[in-house]
């Protein structure tokens, strides 16, 4: 929400909207960086850590924010980039002017002695991951843009500075912290070229191959080990109470390093990037349920500012809703999903993002899904702004109403989300998994249950279980029907 008619939303603007959030029944926000940055990458390009960007506010409007959290009830989750930072950072900068003290914080390597880059390690958007310096003869690594030179999170002056720079929000009454890219933190000091990736991974990353890096094993960029260890210095930094959540990105098996990342004394939570997509299907839930995954450390998620709307069809809205309410462990509700919001079409003279113009019309599409969401049915602003919204928007006329409706889509994520936690299903445990074609049921075992949900996956209906059926996607009778989902109390009778 802009309250400044600038066209781009604000601090001010999220405080004036917290109550429609918190009337949702979350316990969380999760806020997307705000930090000084020259917005290159959406400000996942930091400048200055401890400061807000003016064109979201003040640091009084961060403070005026958080207490607005804390009054309705929710906690503030803050996104932190420890990863890298932009190429306009004090220090980067100073390191392109010989200061060698802030060259160690960084990862400058001599080329080879033909002249080219240090290794064959690629960027996860897809080029090679070293860059030129002509002042300093050397070249710099960025594992995303080259506006984002990679810190050496090993070096000592570096974990300082994030130790201070995290206490800096706590201290400001931060909740809990979403790290950017986790699992890029650390690679092997050896700094060996990458070998190609084996035939399983190829094959299973095959629908994403639009960018190289899928053709590499991960093998030396990526470090499970000492890079998931890494995450018990972040939780002694800040304590046992405060809420830690990673992103795990596709690497050779995004899973088991989220649960690398996660285990005792590291992080809550790590979610991967590449789970939505497979959601879709009953396989890889099944694949997590055979594993025996602890799902309070896999959040589920559905859409992100990285990733296209999930939505192509509203009708499909309640499935996944409540796919994701029945699914225990952590839920992360991405902004205008609880609207039922599809992917907009964007043209590209409108894109900002250089990723989505990388590979423009192809993919990733990810500023589609940060077109600000609707307030009301009138263009071109839609209740968002007085001024021209940074991205256009072509809202339906109705969307914005869905908040106010007792049927329409967010009625269903307020429903879904106050079953969830009343009966436990966030905190309970998968039992008796039964997978059969198109359809997998499971039974979540908590304080208040037993419950069996029936996933039917597929276009025919099934016939539907005996019992009460305290929720579905879609009305239940005798059948439940494609593409829909029931959840039955066991109590009630035979599941
Ligand atoms: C994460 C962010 C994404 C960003 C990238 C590099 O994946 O979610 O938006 O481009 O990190 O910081």
């Amino acid at each position: 929400m802009d309250t400044t008619g600038t066209g781009t939303g604000d601090l001010n603007g999220i405080t004036s909207r917290l109550d429609v959030i918190a009337d949702l029944g979350v316990d969380a926000v999760w806020l997307s960086p705000v930090y000084l940055s020259p917005f290159i990458d959406g400000g996942y390009d930091i400048s200055d850590h401890c400061a807000i960007d003016p064109r979201f506010g003040t640091m009084a409007d961060f403070d005026a924010f958080i207490a607005r959290v804390h009054q309705l009830g929710l906690r503030l989750v803050m996104d932190q980039v420890l990863n890298h930072t932009s190429d306009r950072h004090p220090n980067f900068l100073a390191s392109i002017k010989g200061d060698e003290d802030a060259a160690s914080r960084y990862v400058w390597r001599d080329p080879k002695p033909d002249g080219t880059a240090p290794n064959n390690w690629l960027t996860q958007f897809g080029q090679p991951a070293w860059t030129w310096n002509h002042k300093r003869h050397q070249y710099y690594m960025h594992q995303y843009f080259k506006e984002q030179p990679s810190l050496d999170l090993r070096c000592p002056f570096v974990q300082d500075t994030h130790r201070r720079e995290l206490q800096f929000w706590l201290d400001r009454g931060v909740d809990g912290f979403r790290f950017d890219v986790v699992t890029a933190f650390l690679f092997d000091p050896s700094m060996q070229d990458n070998p190609p990736a084996s035939a399983e991974v190829q094959d299973k990353v095959a629908g994403d191959n639009f960018v190289p890096y899928t053709y590499q094993d991960h093998k030396y960029d990526i470090l499970p080990g000492d890079g998931a260890a890494y995450m018990e210095k972040l939780r002694d930094w800040v304590g046992p109470d405060i809420w830690l959540i990673g992103e795990s990105t596709v690497g050779n098996d995004s899973l088991s390093l989220a649960m690398n990342f996660t285990e005792q004394g590291r992080l809550d939570g790590c979610y991967t990037t590449d789970l939505p997509q497979g959601l879709a299907d009953a396989d890889t839930l099944e694949r997590i349920f055979a594993q025996g995954t602890d799902l309070q450390r896999l959040p589920g998620w559905l859409s992100s500012h990285d990733q296209p709307r999930h939505l192509t069809d509203p009708a499909l809205a309640r499935f996944y809703a409540l796919l994701m309410a029945v699914l225990p462990g952590p839920w992360l509700i991405y902004q205008g999903e609880e609207l039922g919001l599809t992917q907009p079409t964007l043209d590209k003279k409108d894109v900002t993002d250089p990723l989505d113009l990388l590979y423009w019309p192809d993919g990733p599409g990810r500023e589609g899904a940060r077109v600000p969401l609707p307030w009301s049915g009138e263009e071109p602003g839609y209740g968002f702004t007085d001024g021209r919204p940074w991205l256009p928007m072509q809202w339906p006329t109705a969307a914005a109403d869905e908040r106010d409706s007792d049927h329409g889509v967010t009625a269903f994520y307020r429903r879904a989300l106050r079953l969830r936690r009343t009966k436990g299903w966030n905190v309970a445990t998968v039992s008796d998994y039964m997978r059969d074609g198109d359809l997998l049921r499971f039974t979540l075992r908590c304080e208040n249950g037993p419950f069996t949900a029936w996933v039917n996956y597929g276009d025919a209906p099934i016939e539907a279980p005996k019992g009460h059926v305290v929720i579905s996607s879609e009305p239940v009778e005798d059948f439940i029907g494609a593409h829909t989902i029931a959840v039955v109390d066991n109590a009630s009778g035979e599941s």
